[in-house]
């Protein structure tokens, strides 16, 4: 599959890293792709064109940015998967980040995921105590069908959680991440799904 992964920090980096380790044709969008930060990071083009051939889109940028990257790309058809969390800018009418993702992105399959764990887990998801958890949002089966696959390929267990309405509450879960993270437990941590 090729992904074009707009975003080459933290989270951009670490999920082109492991995807690309499993064979995907890996390509970043960046607004100055002769930056010498990203040499080595294998191929480099502005939004637009890194989008153009792509099967999959990925936000992996601040929220502040999402607007201004989404109208120079073309996402009529494609997969958009959103890991960006709105943080400090909540919607008025309560709406997450993933179903204004949906409007800022015409013809696109909105899928919401990745924003419950920290780039350090997309890297490693190895954990002595089980399977990290990769809850996915979205209203297409097919493209939904699609991230969970890539995320259970990077070592999730990879859950649907329903419509991209879920992603409210995806956007919830990340919010406590980021508080259990910045207490005492650090960044190495992650949620996990218990059964019986
Ligand atoms: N960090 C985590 O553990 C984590 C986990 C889950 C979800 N998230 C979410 O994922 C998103 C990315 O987080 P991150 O930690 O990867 O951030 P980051 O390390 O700061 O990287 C953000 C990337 O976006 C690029 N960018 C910023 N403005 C841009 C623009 N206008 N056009 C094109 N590229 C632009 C930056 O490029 P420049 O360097 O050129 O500015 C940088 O490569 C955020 O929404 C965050 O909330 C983060």
């Amino acid at each position: 599959m090729r992904i074009a992964i707009l975003g080459a920090g933290r989270v951009g980096r670490a999920l082109g890293a492991g995807w690309a380790a499993r064979g995907h044709d890996v390509v970043f969008g960046v607004r100055d792709p002769s930056d010498p930060r990203y040499a080595g990071l294998g191929s480099v083009e502005v939004p637009g064109s890194a989008a153009r051939d792509a099967d999959l889109l990925v936000l992996a940028l601040p929220w502040s940015a999402v607007r201004e990257v989404l109208a120079e790309v073309e996402t009529d058809g494609k997969i958009v998967m959103d890991a960006t969390n709105p943080l400090g800018s909540p919607d008025p009418e309560g709406r997450s980040g993933a179903e204004r993702v949906a409007e800022l992105a015409p013809g696109a399959h909105v899928v919401k995921a990745f924003n419950t764990v920290g780039f350090e887990t997309m890297a490693d998801t190895a954990y002595p105590g089980g399977t990290p958890l990769m809850p996915v949002a979205g209203d297409d089966a097919g493209a939904k069908e699609t991230v969970l696959g890539l995320a259970s390929s990077l070592g999730f267990e990879a859950v649907d959680a329903g419509p991209l309405e879920a992603a409210r509450d995806l956007e919830r879960l990340a919010a406590l991440w980021i508080r259990l993270a910045r207490g005492a437990l650090g960044r190495d941590i992650a949620f996990a799904l218990l059964r019986r």
